[in-house]
């Protein structure tokens, strides 16, 4: 069950100028239902469906029987943006170093980083995923050529055919067809889910699946997650989130959000939730095609490490931010700590403590310490990390971006900026049917450059 501790976004907890009064939260229970109902209704209309995914029981058992008979102990995937970042949390949060089991992403092309990854992983024991949600892709496309070769020099293309498997949509995209034409098996995308909400589909599901992580624990969680963000406002975080949000980045100015987990295994997490937050709320126009130049950029900090790094800056620094602290409650190991030289008084205390205590001080000493500076923060909390609880946090952020969309009154779903740099990067490389923006580039380039050396 995922819970939403508001108590330092009131404004009795850090003032008028940054907080929300308590009275809102009562008006927004009466006027923000029609937002619930709006993502319900596009969903029964079929326009959307990140929330029923977990109740597509064939696209489960699809990739678990796949991933039963494809069992190699590294699992390569080639995608980027929404077609990498979920897999990353998923292992990140989830992967053990003792499994046997290795996901490597190559989610940039970095020329370095393919060879250095590509050297350090074995085509003998490697099934590589390609995602791509449009199936055109530069980057995917582009390194997809790069490992079939390396597969096929390794293995010969027979049987490097039997390693390959790609994740797009049903109909369209140039992956799709090469898919077919290899007679690689193909998982879909359905069309009604985007990119950055599509970690529950195959494109998350998949590689779960072939880490041999719990794939029905990750979807009862997002189930139970996508019931409790249709409860009535007062039982329902996602949309008390994402109205915290909206009001403290609209009236409030805190126009960059700090997503500050205190668990390492959700430290991925938060760069997939910067993607789906940064990506569905920056939008130049509104639904009725106004000029609003919206959206709260978001950024990351680990707890504790990031306190002895940004903590400075977001305590003393501009009253700009506000921040949500991802939390779990328990560990697996509370690690005591044993014998510490208590002779020294900067151990001496430590004793009959364990670390897991001094974790969870130090999250409520950033907290207390925001707070009193004035700077709202609210708190995001699962008991325990695993599959459940990370299949409802990716839920839980999936609807409270969607709402905070609703908010705004922007298409959250949309993402216009990406694509035209996708049609610059192909009109660049010389791919047919984009000479328009190639001429957009070359008037560019007249324009000369300011450097210096
Ligand atoms: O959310 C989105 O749609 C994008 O950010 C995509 O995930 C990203 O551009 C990758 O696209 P594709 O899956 O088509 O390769």
């Amino acid at each position: 069950m995922i819970e939403l501790d508001y108590t330092n976004v009131l404004d009795s907890a850090v003032g008028h100028a940054n907080g929300i009064p308590k009275v809102a939260f009562d008006k927004a229970a009466e006027s923000s239902k029609h937002i619930v109902d709006n993502i319900q209704r596009a969903h029964a209309a079929g326009a959307l469906a990140f929330g029923d995914l977990p109740s597509d029981e064939e696209a489960i058992k699809a990739v678990t029987d796949f991933a039963r008979s494809h069992a190699y102990p590294t699992i390569l995937i080639l995608g980027i943006g929404g077609s990498a970042l979920g897999p990353a949390a998923l292992e990140s949060g989830l992967g053990r170093p003792n499994s046997g089991k290795r996901l490597v992403v190559l989610d940039n092309i970095d020329p370095d980083f393919i060879r250095d990854s590509l050297d350090s992983i074995s085509p003998q024991d490697t099934m590589v995923n390609i995602i791509a949600k449009s199936g055109v892709t530069a980057e995917t496309m582009a390194t997809f050529a790069i490992v079939r070769q390396w597969m096929i020099d390794a293995l010969g293309e027979a049987k490097a055919r039997e390693r390959f498997v790609a994740t797009t949509d049903p109909e369209k995209g140039d992956l799709l067809a090469i898919a077919r034409q290899e007679k690689y098996p193909v998982f879909i995308i359905p069309p009604n889910v985007g990119g950055r909400f599509s970690v529950l589909t195959p494109v998350g599901t998949l590689p779960a699946a072939l880490l041999g992580l719990n794939l029905d624990a990750i979807m009862e969680g997002a189930r139970q997650a996508a019931v409790q963000a249709r409860n009535d406002f007062f039982h329902n975080p996602a949309l008390v989130a994402a109205i915290i949000q909206f009001v403290l980045e609209r009236e409030r100015a805190k126009r960059i959000l700090v997503l500050f987990p205190y668990s390492q295994a959700l430290w991925k997490f938060s760069f997939w939730f910067k993607q789906l937050w940064g990506e569905s709320l920056g939008k130049k126009l509104d639904r009725r095609g106004r000029e609003v130049y919206y959206g709260q950029t978001p950024t990351a900090a680990l707890g504790v490490t990031d306190q002895h790094s940004q903590l400075q800056l977001f305590i003393e620094g501009p009253n700009d931010k506000s921040f949500i602290f991802w939390e779990v409650k328990s560990f697996r190991d509370v690690l005591p700590i044993v014998h510490p030289f208590s002779n020294y008084d900067s151990m001496s205390y430590l004793a009959n403590k364990n670390l897991a205590d001094l974790f969870r001080a130090e999250k409520q000493a950033t907290e207390i310490a925001l707070t009193e500076a004035g700077r709202p923060n609210a708190t995001v909390s699962v008991d325990r990390v695993s599959e459940e609880t990370l299949g409802g946090l990716f839920m839980f952020s999936q609807y409270l971006t969607a709402y905070a969309g609703e908010f705004y009154d922007i298409n959250a779903f949309d993402q216009p900026g990406v694509e035209y740099g996708k049609k610059l990067t192909f009109a660049m490389m010389g791919r047919p049917g984009f000479e328009e923006y190639r001429r957009k580039i070359e008037e560019i380039r007249k324009r000369g450059r300011a450097v210096i050396r």
